[in-house]
């Protein structure tokens, strides 16, 4: 599969989404959850603000800023595919979680009010998007004047460095033989194709701060294979 096709993205994420979860717990070692709780430290949600999260997948991070905002905030989580909005629903049913409304929708194009937001996640989701700046300018579009938001991904380490060849092990000696066990190798080969087009973090803060964002810095996590770009209005 070649990334940027949004229909192939959605197909791709749709058959992936009953072990998504499961994978990835395993594949990450259980750091994604920790990589989440960071990005959500450094933007500090709190109670009764109004949150976004965008290409929200199963819900992990949705889940989490519900607990921040409550009482009277709410969190929208958007997603393009059906079946991970599915299973975040059910998940949210069965832990009580009325504060988050499940929104399928693009990303590039949420039709949501403009200046409607305290702040927005995307975790795992920007290198999926057609158009990378396309994102940021919704994401801007949707915020409140002296709001935050945080851009969480895979990093594009620079080519022939360590942390590139440590990716590419990882990518390819552990990430895809696992997810090829239970049927999903073409999924899981996609995330290397998905980066080699990615924008490294000192270019996401320069397509940021083009679409209007007032400051965006990018901060390393797991020794540089992982970035989170923290941006504010
Ligand atoms: C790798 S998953 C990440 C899910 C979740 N954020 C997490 O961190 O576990 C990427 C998600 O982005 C969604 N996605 C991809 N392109 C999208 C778009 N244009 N609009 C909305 N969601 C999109 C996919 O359907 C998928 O659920």
């Amino acid at each position: 599969m070649k990334p940027g096709d949004p229909k192939a993205v959605q197909k791709l994420f749709d058959s992936v989404a009953p072990s998504y979860d499961l994978l990835n717990d395993l594949l990450s070692f259980g750091l994604h959850r920790v990589w989440k709780k960071q990005l959500l430290l450094w933007l500090a949600p709190t109670a009764g603000e109004q949150w976004l999260d965008l290409c929200c997948g199963t819900g992990d991070l949705a889940f989490a800023l519900a607990r921040k905002i409550r009482p009277g905030g709410r969190v929208y989580g958007v997603d393009s595919a059906q079946q991970p909005l599915d299973l975040a629903r059910k998940r949210g049913i069965e832990e009580s979680c009325p504060d988050i409304y499940w929104l399928k929708k693009d990303a590039l194009n949420t039709g949501l009010p403009p200046c409607a937001f305290d702040g927005a996640v995307m975790a795992y989701g920007l290198r999926n998007l057609t158009d990378p700046l396309a994102g940021f300018k919704e994401i801007h579009r949707l915020l409140k004047p002296g709001s935050r938001a945080g851009v969480l991904d895979f990093s594009h380490c620079p080519e022939g460095s360590k942390r590139a060849l440590f990716q590419r092990f990882y990518l390819r000696k552990i990430v895809v033989p696992i997810a090829a066990t239970i049927g999903y190798r073409e999924q899981y080969e996609y995330l290397e194709k998905s980066l080699r087009n990615f924008p490294i973090g000192s270019v996401q803060e320069e397509l940021a701060l083009e679409v209007g964002f007032r400051t965006a810095a990018y901060r390393s996590l797991a020794a540089g294979q992982m970035g989170a770009l923290i941006l504010n209005t």
